[in-house]
């Protein structure tokens, strides 16, 4: 399969109206969000996409670094949904790529909320949204997908224990230029269902794998203990402490714990 990740060979018979029609490849940034931004405020059309052969200065959520060398995948798509769609983002690129593993690899993976992508209990994906928002209009909204794809995660000590990649999974090389194609057409037949985003809800909750589980979030200087019985439309997770409290969180970190 080709390693070529040239704009080129991503966009070359790509069957989407939006998504992937104008893509910047580039060999090595610091951060695709920034370039995404950047273009995002010089007006690229929406679904512009910004990809890097290899991130310097990849981040996560929580002001984390995010590991993005040679062989992985990361993308931005620059996209203007309505405010109202903002809280389906998260889910569309999850879902997204759940799916597109499933029918490139054939793994089964999972979502563990907010952003996380596991398989077999393990990391390999990570989705980070940075919106701008001025009054209730959306500026612009990026959205970043970072994929451990042809990445021996073993030679990385600091993600060895906690992390995967697909192909520590599959034992299949150089997976991401069809990674990449068939992500950007799913997140594009997810993307189009908006403003309706019932199914989309629908399909996330149901790839969660963090409900029913007993859970420990970190969200801001809180920790909440219990058991994660709902996610609700706007993207809150919904924990049953054993007290009978019941706290509803909208960005935390989550420790997954046995019953
Ligand atoms: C997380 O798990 O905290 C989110 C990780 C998001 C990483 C992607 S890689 C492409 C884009 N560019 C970045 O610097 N971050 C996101």
């Amino acid at each position: 399969m080709s390693k070529d990740l040239s704009a080129a060979a991503i966009t070359k018979g790509l069957k989407t109206r939006k998504i992937g029609r104008k893509v910047f490849y580039l060999p090595r940034v610091t951060s695709t969000m920034d370039i995404a931004r950047s273009e995002a405020i010089k007006g690229a059309a929406e679904g512009t996409v910004v990809i890097a052969g290899e991130q310097t200065g990849g981040r996560g959520r929580l002001k984390r670094s995010w590991l993005a060398p040679e062989g992985n995948i990361a993308l931005s798509i620059i996209l203007y949904p309505d405010i109202e769609s903002l809280p389906y983002l998260i889910m569309i690129a999850s879902l997204a790529v759940v799916k597109i593993i499933e029918s490139v690899t054939g793994l089964k993976a999972g979502i563990k909320w907010p952003n996380d992508i596991l398989i077999n209990g393990k990391k390999v994906c990570g989705v980070l949204i940075e919106n701008e928002v001025r009054g209730n209009k959306v500026t612009y909204s990026i959205v970043g997908i970072g994929i451990n794809v042809d990445l021996k995660v073993a030679d990385h000590a600091e993600i060895a224990t906690t992390a995967t990649s697909l192909k520590d999974e599959s034992g299949k090389d150089d997976l991401r230029i069809k990674i990449i194609r068939s992500l950007l057409t799913e997140f594009e037949r997810l993307y189009l269902k908006l403003p309706d985003g019932k199914a989309i809800y629908e399909a996330w909750r149901n790839n969660l794998i963090t409900l029913g589980k007993n859970v420990r979030v970190e969200s801001g200087n809180q920790t909440i203990e219990g058991v994660a019985e709902a996610a609700d439309e706007d993207g809150a997770l919904v924990i049953h402490g054993a007290d009978g409290t019941v706290t509803k969180v909208v960005a935390g970190d989550v420790t997954l714990r046995e019953k």
